[in-house]
């Protein structure tokens, strides 16, 4: 007499299972994939793009890595010496490098070249203006 009834419990688990396992699985996508937030970066300081942005391919300390891809150093970088370069490959994108500076606003490219050219062993401190990101556009 118990076992028919214990039966619909025991389904009702186990959908209570795969419905929390979907859930899960929802907030882990939503939390990793920047690039599906909307069409534009929230972050504000050249920092927090850079963490959020660069950092998944040119790594936390603008290392670089190579392995399935190439993705060279940010890191003593003497290509960033001229402001322009790094400015002109955010907005239209070179190779494997997407045009990430699409999804930012002029002062949001600013502040990330800046931030990438004043660290990782970079001291190249003539900042670069929203103004200079727009006439590149
Ligand atoms: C999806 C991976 C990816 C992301 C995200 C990315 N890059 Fe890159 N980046 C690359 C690759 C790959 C290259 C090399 C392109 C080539 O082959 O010319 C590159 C090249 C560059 C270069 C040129 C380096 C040189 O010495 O010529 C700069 C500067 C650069 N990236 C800055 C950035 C910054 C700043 C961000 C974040 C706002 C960023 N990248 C985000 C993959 C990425």
């Amino acid at each position: 007499m118990t076992s028919p009834a214990k039966r619909p419990l025991g389904l009702l688990a186990a959908t209570l299972a795969l419905a929390t396992l979907a859930t899960s699985g929802a907030f882990a996508d939503s939390a990793g994939a920047t690039f599906s937030q909307g069409e534009k970066f929230t972050e504000e300081s050249g920092e927090a793009l850079y963490a959020n942005v660069c950092q998944a391919c040119h790594m936390d300390q603008g290392q670089g890595a190579v392995g399935a891809g190439h993705y060279p150093a940010l890191a003593k970088n003497e290509n960033l010496e001229a402001a322009g370069y790094p400015i002109y490959i955010l907005l239209h994108g070179q190779k494997g490098m997407p045009p990430v500076g699409q999804m930012m606003s002029d002062e949001q490219v600013a502040a990330v070249v800046n931030y990438v050219r004043t660290h990782f062993g970079n001291n190249y401190t003539d900042k670069v203006t929203a103004k200079d990101v727009a006439e590149t556009r």
